[in-house]
Protein backbone atom coordinates (compact mmCIF):
# COMPACT_ATOMS: atom_id res chain seq x y z
CA UNK A 1 0.00 0.00 0.00
CA UNK A 2 1.32 3.28 -0.98
CA UNK A 3 1.76 6.05 2.15
CA UNK A 4 1.13 9.71 1.28
CA UNK A 5 3.58 10.97 3.46
CA UNK A 6 6.05 8.88 1.96
CA UNK A 7 9.30 10.21 0.52
CA UNK A 8 10.09 9.96 -3.13
CA UNK A 9 14.22 8.43 -2.94
CA UNK A 10 16.58 10.63 -3.75
CA UNK A 11 18.20 11.13 -7.14
CA UNK A 12 21.97 10.26 -7.23
CA UNK A 13 23.19 12.39 -9.82
CA UNK A 14 21.61 14.94 -11.51
CA UNK A 15 23.50 16.44 -15.13
CA UNK A 16 22.90 15.85 -18.55
CA UNK A 17 23.43 11.99 -18.57
CA UNK A 18 22.94 11.17 -15.31
CA UNK A 19 23.85 7.70 -14.30
CA UNK A 20 24.12 6.64 -17.48
CA UNK A 21 28.07 6.62 -18.64
CA UNK A 22 28.24 5.50 -14.95
CA UNK A 23 25.96 2.55 -15.31
CA UNK A 24 27.09 1.11 -18.24
CA UNK A 25 30.94 1.20 -17.46
CA UNK A 26 30.95 0.06 -13.72
CA UNK A 27 26.92 -0.64 -12.33
CA UNK A 28 28.48 -2.25 -9.05
CA UNK A 29 30.49 0.61 -7.96
CA UNK A 30 27.52 3.01 -8.78
CA UNK A 31 24.95 1.34 -7.41
CA UNK A 32 27.27 1.45 -3.64
CA UNK A 33 28.69 4.79 -4.01
CA UNK A 34 24.24 5.89 -4.58
CA UNK A 35 23.80 3.14 -1.73
CA UNK A 36 26.72 4.67 0.69
CA UNK A 37 25.47 8.64 -0.78
CA UNK A 38 21.57 8.37 -0.31
CA UNK A 39 20.67 4.68 1.20
CA UNK A 40 18.96 1.77 0.65
CA UNK A 41 16.41 3.02 -2.25
CA UNK A 42 18.25 5.73 -4.05
CA UNK A 43 16.81 6.77 -8.10
CA UNK A 44 19.30 6.69 -11.10
CA UNK A 45 18.27 8.10 -14.39
CA UNK A 46 19.41 6.31 -17.83
CA UNK A 47 20.39 9.88 -19.77
CA UNK A 48 19.20 13.27 -19.98
CA UNK A 49 16.23 14.72 -17.92
CA UNK A 50 13.12 13.39 -18.35
CA UNK A 51 14.47 9.60 -19.66
CA UNK A 52 13.68 6.68 -17.69
CA UNK A 53 15.08 6.29 -14.45
CA UNK A 54 16.16 2.77 -12.01
CA UNK A 55 15.68 2.57 -8.24
CA UNK A 56 18.26 0.83 -6.71
CA UNK A 57 17.72 -1.26 -3.87
CA UNK A 58 19.22 -2.69 -1.14
CA UNK A 59 18.64 -3.87 2.65
CA UNK A 60 17.00 -6.49 3.57
CA UNK A 61 13.43 -5.24 4.97
CA UNK A 62 12.57 -3.47 1.57
CA UNK A 63 13.78 -6.80 -0.37
CA UNK A 64 11.73 -9.10 2.12
CA UNK A 65 8.71 -6.40 1.37
CA UNK A 66 9.15 -6.37 -2.72
CA UNK A 67 10.65 -9.94 -2.88
CA UNK A 68 8.40 -11.97 -0.52
CA UNK A 69 5.38 -10.22 1.47
CA UNK A 70 4.13 -7.82 -1.64
CA UNK A 71 5.76 -9.89 -4.20
CA UNK A 72 2.31 -10.44 -6.32
CA UNK A 73 3.48 -5.87 -6.67
CA UNK A 74 6.53 -6.34 -8.29
CA UNK A 75 7.06 -8.18 -11.74
CA UNK A 76 9.66 -9.08 -14.37
CA UNK A 77 9.09 -6.51 -16.60
CA UNK A 78 11.81 -4.68 -16.19
CA UNK A 79 15.12 -2.91 -18.16
CA UNK A 80 17.55 -5.91 -16.82
CA UNK A 81 14.81 -9.01 -16.99
CA UNK A 82 13.39 -7.29 -20.73
CA UNK A 83 17.22 -7.42 -21.70
CA UNK A 84 17.50 -11.14 -21.35
CA UNK A 85 14.18 -11.83 -23.17
CA UNK A 86 14.97 -9.83 -25.88
CA UNK A 87 18.02 -11.60 -25.89
CA UNK A 88 17.56 -15.13 -24.96
CA UNK A 89 13.68 -15.51 -25.43
CA UNK A 90 11.63 -16.17 -22.61
CA UNK A 91 11.97 -18.83 -19.92
CA UNK A 92 11.40 -19.90 -16.36
CA UNK A 93 13.68 -16.74 -15.34
CA UNK A 94 11.66 -14.39 -17.65
CA UNK A 95 7.94 -16.09 -17.77
CA UNK A 96 5.51 -15.17 -15.32
CA UNK A 97 2.07 -15.65 -14.49
CA UNK A 98 0.11 -19.22 -15.30
CA UNK A 99 3.00 -19.90 -17.88
CA UNK A 100 5.85 -19.42 -14.87
CA UNK A 101 3.80 -21.70 -12.54
CA UNK A 102 3.42 -24.14 -15.30
CA UNK A 103 7.05 -24.62 -16.15
CA UNK A 104 8.29 -24.15 -12.65
CA UNK A 105 6.18 -27.62 -11.63
CA UNK A 106 7.71 -29.42 -14.75
CA UNK A 107 10.90 -28.02 -14.23
CA UNK A 108 11.36 -27.73 -10.00
CA UNK A 109 11.42 -31.19 -9.61
CA UNK A 110 14.55 -32.08 -11.91
CA UNK A 111 16.83 -29.63 -9.37
CA UNK A 112 15.40 -30.80 -6.01
CA UNK A 113 18.33 -31.57 -3.25
CA UNK A 114 17.92 -35.01 -3.76
CA UNK A 115 17.67 -34.61 -7.70
CA UNK A 116 20.63 -33.11 -6.98
CA UNK A 117 22.38 -35.81 -5.63
CA UNK A 118 22.01 -38.21 -8.22
CA UNK A 119 24.00 -35.71 -10.70
CA UNK A 120 26.98 -35.60 -8.02
CA UNK A 121 28.91 -38.74 -9.30
CA UNK A 122 29.17 -36.95 -12.84
CA UNK A 123 30.59 -33.72 -10.97
CA UNK A 124 32.85 -35.82 -9.32
CA UNK A 125 33.79 -37.54 -12.59
CA UNK A 126 34.67 -34.29 -14.16
CA UNK A 127 36.46 -32.73 -11.35
CA UNK A 128 38.40 -35.99 -11.43
CA UNK A 129 39.28 -35.28 -14.64
CA UNK A 130 40.41 -31.64 -14.10
CA UNK A 131 42.59 -32.88 -11.58
CA UNK A 132 44.56 -35.51 -13.44
CA UNK A 133 45.11 -32.92 -16.28
CA UNK A 134 46.63 -30.49 -13.76
CA UNK A 135 48.65 -33.44 -12.36
CA UNK A 136 50.17 -34.40 -15.43
CA UNK A 137 51.29 -30.52 -16.07
CA UNK A 138 52.19 -29.54 -12.66
CA UNK A 139 53.72 -27.72 -10.94
CA UNK A 140 51.67 -25.43 -13.35
CA UNK A 141 50.51 -21.49 -13.53
CA UNK A 142 46.47 -21.70 -14.58
CA UNK A 143 44.10 -18.61 -14.80
CA UNK A 144 41.49 -20.14 -12.45
CA UNK A 145 38.17 -18.39 -14.13
CA UNK A 146 39.45 -19.96 -17.38
CA UNK A 147 39.83 -23.34 -16.09
CA UNK A 148 36.55 -22.94 -14.17
CA UNK A 149 34.80 -21.89 -16.60
CA UNK A 150 35.74 -24.88 -18.56
CA UNK A 151 34.66 -27.05 -15.37
CA UNK A 152 31.47 -25.64 -14.61
CA UNK A 153 30.71 -25.99 -18.84
CA UNK A 154 31.60 -29.36 -18.94
CA UNK A 155 29.38 -30.33 -15.25
CA UNK A 156 26.50 -28.72 -17.08
CA UNK A 157 26.53 -29.82 -20.36
CA UNK A 158 26.91 -33.60 -19.28
CA UNK A 159 24.38 -33.34 -16.98
CA UNK A 160 21.88 -31.93 -19.36
CA UNK A 161 23.08 -33.75 -22.47
CA UNK A 162 25.17 -37.20 -21.26
CA UNK A 163 27.37 -38.57 -23.76
CA UNK A 164 26.16 -35.91 -26.41
CA UNK A 165 27.70 -33.10 -24.49
CA UNK A 166 30.88 -32.72 -26.39
CA UNK A 167 29.09 -31.23 -29.87
CA UNK A 168 28.00 -28.45 -27.80
CA UNK A 169 30.91 -27.20 -25.47
CA UNK A 170 32.59 -25.65 -27.92
CA UNK A 171 29.49 -23.67 -29.49
CA UNK A 172 28.46 -22.17 -25.72
CA UNK A 173 32.05 -21.42 -25.15
CA UNK A 174 33.12 -19.55 -28.20
CA UNK A 175 29.15 -17.87 -28.40
CA UNK A 176 28.13 -17.52 -25.20
CA UNK A 177 30.38 -14.44 -23.91
CA UNK A 178 28.86 -12.39 -26.83
CA UNK A 179 25.21 -13.26 -25.74
CA UNK A 180 25.99 -12.23 -22.01
CA UNK A 181 27.38 -8.64 -23.12
CA UNK A 182 24.88 -7.90 -25.76
CA UNK A 183 22.52 -8.51 -22.32
CA UNK A 184 24.24 -6.28 -20.07
CA UNK A 185 24.71 -3.20 -22.84
CA UNK A 186 21.17 -3.57 -23.97
CA UNK A 187 20.32 -3.34 -19.95
CA UNK A 188 22.47 -0.24 -19.08
CA UNK A 189 22.23 1.35 -22.52
CA UNK A 190 20.75 4.78 -22.44
CA UNK A 191 20.38 4.42 -26.62
CA UNK A 192 18.99 0.37 -27.97
CA UNK A 193 19.37 0.38 -31.25
CA UNK A 194 16.74 -1.77 -33.18
CA UNK A 195 18.15 -5.21 -33.82
CA UNK A 196 18.04 -4.96 -37.39
CA UNK A 197 20.39 -2.38 -37.71
CA UNK A 198 23.45 -4.33 -38.94
CA UNK A 199 25.70 -2.69 -36.36
CA UNK A 200 29.35 -5.07 -35.54
CA UNK A 201 27.21 -5.83 -32.18
CA UNK A 202 23.86 -6.39 -33.56
CA UNK A 203 25.70 -9.08 -35.94
CA UNK A 204 27.96 -10.43 -33.67
CA UNK A 205 24.97 -11.22 -31.59
CA UNK A 206 22.47 -12.36 -34.68
CA UNK A 207 25.56 -15.11 -35.11
CA UNK A 208 26.14 -16.31 -31.59
CA UNK A 209 22.25 -16.53 -31.06
CA UNK A 210 22.19 -18.46 -34.54
CA UNK A 211 24.38 -21.43 -33.63
CA UNK A 212 23.60 -21.70 -29.84
CA UNK A 213 19.65 -21.93 -30.82
CA UNK A 214 20.64 -23.88 -34.01
CA UNK A 215 22.89 -26.58 -31.94
CA UNK A 216 20.38 -26.87 -28.84
CA UNK A 217 17.56 -27.43 -31.61
CA UNK A 218 19.58 -30.37 -33.35
CA UNK A 219 20.04 -32.18 -29.95
CA UNK A 220 15.95 -31.67 -28.96
CA UNK A 221 14.95 -32.77 -32.95
CA UNK A 222 18.09 -35.97 -32.70
CA UNK A 223 16.58 -36.78 -28.86
CA UNK A 224 12.64 -36.88 -29.49
CA UNK A 225 13.49 -39.95 -32.42
CA UNK A 226 15.96 -41.84 -29.51
CA UNK A 227 14.61 -41.68 -26.26
CA UNK A 228 16.91 -42.72 -23.08
CA UNK A 229 15.54 -46.39 -23.12
CA UNK A 230 17.94 -48.08 -21.23
CA UNK A 231 20.63 -45.73 -20.44
CA UNK A 232 20.43 -43.48 -17.54
CA UNK A 233 18.03 -40.23 -18.78
CA UNK A 234 19.89 -36.67 -18.73
CA UNK A 235 18.21 -33.40 -18.18
CA UNK A 236 16.87 -33.01 -21.50
CA UNK A 237 15.36 -36.62 -21.47
CA UNK A 238 13.81 -35.77 -18.37
CA UNK A 239 12.88 -31.82 -19.73
CA UNK A 240 11.13 -33.80 -22.64
CA UNK A 241 9.46 -36.01 -20.67
CA UNK A 242 8.07 -34.00 -18.29
CA UNK A 243 4.54 -33.68 -17.80
CA UNK A 244 2.08 -32.13 -16.08
CA UNK A 245 -1.83 -31.86 -15.90
CA UNK A 246 -1.59 -29.10 -19.11
CA UNK A 247 0.20 -31.65 -21.06
CA UNK A 248 4.30 -31.45 -22.09
CA UNK A 249 6.82 -28.48 -22.86
CA UNK A 250 7.16 -27.95 -26.92
CA UNK A 251 10.41 -28.31 -28.55
CA UNK A 252 10.88 -24.19 -28.35
CA UNK A 253 9.79 -24.23 -24.33
CA UNK A 254 12.83 -27.03 -24.11
CA UNK A 255 15.06 -24.95 -26.28
CA UNK A 256 14.60 -21.94 -23.80
CA UNK A 257 14.99 -23.60 -20.16
CA UNK A 258 18.28 -25.24 -21.83
CA UNK A 259 19.46 -21.84 -22.49
CA UNK A 260 18.12 -20.26 -19.51
CA UNK A 261 20.13 -23.25 -17.68
CA UNK A 262 22.99 -21.49 -19.78
CA UNK A 263 22.34 -18.37 -18.39
CA UNK A 264 22.28 -19.02 -14.71
CA UNK A 265 24.42 -22.14 -14.53
CA UNK A 266 27.51 -22.53 -16.00
CA UNK A 267 29.40 -19.24 -15.34
CA UNK A 268 27.54 -18.28 -11.94
CA UNK A 269 29.23 -21.37 -10.19
CA UNK A 270 32.67 -21.07 -12.41
CA UNK A 271 32.84 -17.15 -11.17
CA UNK A 272 32.25 -18.38 -7.56
CA UNK A 273 34.36 -21.19 -7.69
CA UNK A 274 36.97 -18.75 -9.06
CA UNK A 275 36.87 -16.53 -6.19
CA UNK A 276 36.93 -19.08 -3.95
CA UNK A 277 40.54 -20.90 -4.99
CA UNK A 278 41.85 -17.14 -5.45
CA UNK A 279 40.78 -16.31 -1.84
CA UNK A 280 42.10 -19.63 -0.59
CA UNK A 281 45.26 -19.37 -2.77
CA UNK A 282 46.20 -15.86 -0.79
CA UNK A 283 44.83 -16.90 2.95
CA UNK A 284 46.85 -20.25 3.65
CA UNK A 285 45.29 -20.63 7.00
CA UNK A 286 41.72 -20.59 5.48
CA UNK A 287 43.22 -23.20 2.43
CA UNK A 288 44.50 -25.39 5.49
CA UNK A 289 41.20 -26.17 7.14
CA UNK A 290 39.61 -27.30 3.67
CA UNK A 291 42.22 -29.58 3.11
CA UNK A 292 42.01 -30.84 6.75
CA UNK A 293 38.37 -31.37 6.54
CA UNK A 294 38.65 -32.80 2.95
CA UNK A 295 40.90 -35.17 4.21
CA UNK A 296 38.54 -36.84 7.04
CA UNK A 297 36.78 -37.84 4.50
CA UNK A 298 36.25 -41.47 3.56
CA UNK A 299 38.33 -41.86 0.17
CA UNK A 300 36.80 -43.94 -2.65
CA UNK A 301 39.48 -42.78 -5.74
CA UNK A 302 39.40 -39.17 -5.91
CA UNK A 303 35.83 -39.06 -6.12
CA UNK A 304 33.24 -37.59 -3.92
CA UNK A 305 29.95 -39.03 -2.63
CA UNK A 306 26.83 -36.93 -2.45
CA UNK A 307 26.52 -38.44 1.33
CA UNK A 308 29.60 -36.77 2.25
CA UNK A 309 28.50 -32.96 1.37
CA UNK A 310 26.84 -32.17 4.58
CA UNK A 311 29.95 -33.09 6.51
CA UNK A 312 32.05 -30.69 4.54
CA UNK A 313 30.33 -27.57 6.57
CA UNK A 314 33.74 -25.56 6.44
CA UNK A 315 33.85 -25.67 2.39
CA UNK A 316 30.15 -24.56 2.31
CA UNK A 317 31.14 -21.51 4.82
CA UNK A 318 33.73 -20.58 2.27
CA UNK A 319 31.37 -20.86 -0.64
CA UNK A 320 28.67 -18.63 1.13
CA UNK A 321 31.32 -15.82 2.21
CA UNK A 322 32.26 -15.90 -1.57
CA UNK A 323 29.46 -15.50 -2.67
CA UNK A 324 28.54 -12.71 0.17
CA UNK A 325 31.65 -10.85 -1.38
CA UNK A 326 31.18 -12.15 -4.89
CA UNK A 327 27.26 -12.69 -5.60
CA UNK A 328 27.50 -14.20 -9.20
CA UNK A 329 23.92 -12.94 -9.93
CA UNK A 330 24.87 -9.02 -8.27
CA UNK A 331 21.78 -7.16 -9.43
CA UNK A 332 18.50 -8.38 -10.60
CA UNK A 333 15.15 -6.50 -11.70
CA UNK A 334 11.77 -5.99 -11.08
CA UNK A 335 8.85 -3.47 -11.75
CA UNK A 336 6.49 -2.13 -9.74
CA UNK A 337 2.84 -2.33 -11.09
CA UNK A 338 0.89 -0.57 -8.21
CA UNK A 339 2.71 2.60 -6.29
CA UNK A 340 3.95 1.61 -2.98
CA UNK A 341 5.50 2.20 0.39
CA UNK A 342 8.93 0.60 0.75
CA UNK A 343 10.71 1.14 3.53
CA UNK A 344 9.18 4.30 3.80
CA UNK A 345 10.37 5.43 0.50
CA UNK A 346 7.69 6.14 -2.22
CA UNK A 347 7.93 3.75 -5.10
CA UNK A 348 6.14 5.04 -7.93
CA UNK A 349 3.32 2.66 -10.10
CA UNK A 350 5.65 1.15 -13.29
CA UNK A 351 8.95 1.84 -11.35
CA UNK A 352 11.91 0.10 -12.42
CA UNK A 353 14.12 -1.37 -9.74
CA UNK A 354 17.42 -3.08 -9.71
CA UNK A 355 18.07 -5.29 -6.82
CA UNK A 356 21.41 -5.17 -5.81
CA UNK A 357 23.13 -8.59 -3.73
CA UNK A 358 26.31 -6.94 -4.61
CA UNK A 359 25.28 -3.99 -2.41
CA UNK A 360 23.60 -5.12 0.26
CA UNK A 361 26.57 -8.00 0.76
CA UNK A 362 28.57 -4.77 1.59
CA UNK A 363 26.55 -2.99 4.28
CA UNK A 364 28.39 -2.03 7.02
CA UNK A 365 25.58 -2.68 8.99
CA UNK A 366 25.17 -6.06 8.59
CA UNK A 367 28.22 -7.05 7.66
CA UNK A 368 31.17 -5.71 10.13
CA UNK A 369 34.21 -4.89 7.81
CA UNK A 370 32.38 -5.94 4.95
CA UNK A 371 35.46 -5.75 2.35
CA UNK A 372 37.37 -9.02 4.97
CA UNK A 373 36.93 -12.17 3.49
CA UNK A 374 35.78 -14.04 6.65
CA UNK A 375 34.13 -17.56 6.24
CA UNK A 376 33.54 -17.66 9.93
CA UNK A 377 31.03 -14.80 9.65
CA UNK A 378 28.76 -18.21 8.54
CA UNK A 379 30.04 -20.57 12.18
CA UNK A 380 26.69 -21.85 13.71
CA UNK A 381 25.15 -18.58 15.90
CA UNK A 382 26.75 -15.94 13.39
CA UNK A 383 24.80 -16.71 10.75
CA UNK A 384 21.45 -16.84 12.57
CA UNK A 385 21.59 -13.64 14.66
CA UNK A 386 21.33 -11.57 11.18
CA UNK A 387 18.43 -10.68 9.58
CA UNK A 388 17.48 -13.84 6.58
CA UNK A 389 17.52 -12.11 3.90
CA UNK A 390 20.85 -10.51 4.60
CA UNK A 391 22.88 -12.67 2.34
CA UNK A 392 20.83 -13.06 -0.89
CA UNK A 393 22.96 -14.03 -3.45
CA UNK A 394 20.11 -17.03 -5.04
CA UNK A 395 17.53 -14.45 -4.47
CA UNK A 396 14.09 -14.96 -1.99
CA UNK A 397 10.31 -15.42 -2.33
CA UNK A 398 9.02 -17.34 -4.95
CA UNK A 399 11.57 -16.67 -7.68
CA UNK A 400 13.98 -17.92 -5.44
CA UNK A 401 16.82 -19.79 -7.57
CA UNK A 402 15.81 -23.14 -8.45
CA UNK A 403 19.64 -24.21 -9.45
CA UNK A 404 20.98 -23.57 -5.95
CA UNK A 405 21.26 -26.96 -4.24
CA UNK A 406 23.29 -28.00 -8.25
CA UNK A 407 25.49 -25.19 -8.17
CA UNK A 408 26.39 -25.12 -4.26
CA UNK A 409 26.94 -28.97 -4.62
CA UNK A 410 29.44 -28.69 -7.67
CA UNK A 411 30.89 -26.08 -6.07
CA UNK A 412 31.58 -28.17 -3.02
CA UNK A 413 33.07 -31.06 -5.09
CA UNK A 414 34.76 -29.29 -6.88
CA UNK A 415 36.84 -27.06 -3.61
CA UNK A 416 37.02 -29.94 -1.62
CA UNK A 417 38.51 -32.44 -4.09
CA UNK A 418 40.76 -29.92 -5.49
CA UNK A 419 42.19 -28.07 -2.26
CA UNK A 420 43.10 -31.67 -1.13
CA UNK A 421 45.07 -32.52 -4.08
CA UNK A 422 46.58 -28.97 -4.49
CA UNK A 423 48.49 -26.10 -2.87
CA UNK A 424 47.15 -23.27 -4.54
CA UNK A 425 49.44 -20.00 -4.37
CA UNK A 426 47.32 -16.58 -5.55
CA UNK A 427 49.15 -12.78 -5.30
CA UNK A 428 45.86 -11.44 -3.17
CA UNK A 429 46.78 -7.93 -4.62
CA UNK A 430 46.29 -9.03 -8.19
CA UNK A 431 42.27 -8.75 -8.03
CA UNK A 432 41.05 -6.42 -10.40
CA UNK A 433 37.36 -5.07 -9.59
CA UNK A 434 34.81 -7.38 -11.41
CA UNK A 435 32.32 -6.25 -13.65
CA UNK A 436 28.29 -7.11 -15.19
CA UNK A 437 28.03 -9.26 -17.98
CA UNK A 438 24.77 -9.51 -16.38
CA UNK A 439 26.58 -12.47 -14.33
CA UNK A 440 29.43 -10.91 -12.34
CA UNK A 441 33.16 -11.24 -14.58
CA UNK A 442 36.48 -10.70 -13.54
CA UNK A 443 37.94 -8.23 -15.82
CA UNK A 444 41.45 -9.92 -15.72
CA UNK A 445 42.89 -13.63 -15.61
CA UNK A 446 43.19 -14.92 -12.06
CA UNK A 447 46.21 -16.37 -11.96
CA UNK A 448 47.28 -19.02 -9.46
CA UNK A 449 49.79 -21.87 -9.22
CA UNK A 450 48.79 -25.21 -8.73
CA UNK A 451 51.21 -27.81 -7.33
CA UNK A 452 50.22 -31.59 -6.08
CA UNK A 453 50.55 -32.48 -2.56
CA UNK A 454 52.87 -34.80 -2.09
C1 LIG B 1 26.22 -19.47 -7.94
C2 LIG B 1 25.25 -19.87 -8.74
C3 LIG B 1 23.95 -19.15 -8.95
C4 LIG B 1 23.54 -17.91 -8.53
C5 LIG B 1 24.31 -16.88 -7.72
C6 LIG B 1 22.16 -17.74 -8.99
C7 LIG B 1 21.38 -16.62 -8.73
C8 LIG B 1 20.03 -16.54 -9.01
C9 LIG B 1 19.14 -15.49 -8.55
C10 LIG B 1 19.58 -14.28 -7.73
C11 LIG B 1 17.90 -15.78 -9.00
C12 LIG B 1 16.63 -15.01 -8.67
C13 LIG B 1 16.42 -13.86 -9.59
C14 LIG B 1 15.15 -13.07 -9.29
O1 LIG B 1 14.50 -13.20 -8.27
O2 LIG B 1 14.85 -12.25 -10.14
C15 LIG B 1 17.98 -16.99 -9.78
C16 LIG B 1 16.92 -17.58 -10.45
C17 LIG B 1 17.06 -18.66 -11.27
N1 LIG B 1 18.20 -19.44 -11.44
FE1 LIG B 1 19.95 -19.20 -10.49
N2 LIG B 1 21.80 -18.85 -9.71
C18 LIG B 1 22.85 -19.74 -9.69
C19 LIG B 1 22.88 -21.01 -10.27
C20 LIG B 1 21.88 -21.52 -11.07
C21 LIG B 1 21.92 -22.81 -11.74
C22 LIG B 1 23.05 -23.83 -11.59
C23 LIG B 1 20.77 -22.90 -12.48
C24 LIG B 1 20.29 -24.04 -13.37
C25 LIG B 1 21.01 -24.97 -13.86
C26 LIG B 1 19.99 -21.69 -12.25
C27 LIG B 1 18.76 -21.43 -12.81
C28 LIG B 1 17.91 -20.42 -12.36
C29 LIG B 1 16.53 -20.29 -12.82
C30 LIG B 1 15.83 -21.17 -13.84
C31 LIG B 1 15.99 -19.19 -12.11
C32 LIG B 1 14.57 -18.67 -12.20
C33 LIG B 1 13.71 -19.34 -11.16
C34 LIG B 1 12.27 -18.81 -11.14
O3 LIG B 1 12.06 -17.63 -11.37
O4 LIG B 1 11.39 -19.62 -10.84
N3 LIG B 1 20.69 -20.88 -11.39
N4 LIG B 1 19.30 -17.45 -9.76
Amino acid sequence: MADSRARPAPLAKGGLLGSAADLLSDPLNTLLEGYHAYGGIVRFRIGPPGSPEIHGVSGPAALQHILVSNAANYRKDDRLYDAVRHVVGDSLLTNQDELWTRQKKLIHPLFTARQVNGYVPQMSALVARMAARWRRDAPATVDLHAEMNELTLRVLCAVMFGGEAEEIIQVIADDWPTVGEAVAHRAFSAVRLPDAWPTPRARRLAGARRRLFGACDQLIGARRGRPAGSRAPDLLDLLLKATGADGALSDEEVREQLVVFLVGGYDTTATTLAYAFHHLGSRPGLQRRVKQEAERLPRSGTSLDAAALPDLRYTGMVLKETLRLYPAAPVFGRNAVRADTVAGVHVPAGAQLLISPWVLHRDPGLWPDPGVFDPDRFAHGDDEARHSLAWLPFGAGPRLCIGRHFSLAEATVALATLVREFAFTCDATALTAPTVRPVLMPTSPMIATISPHP
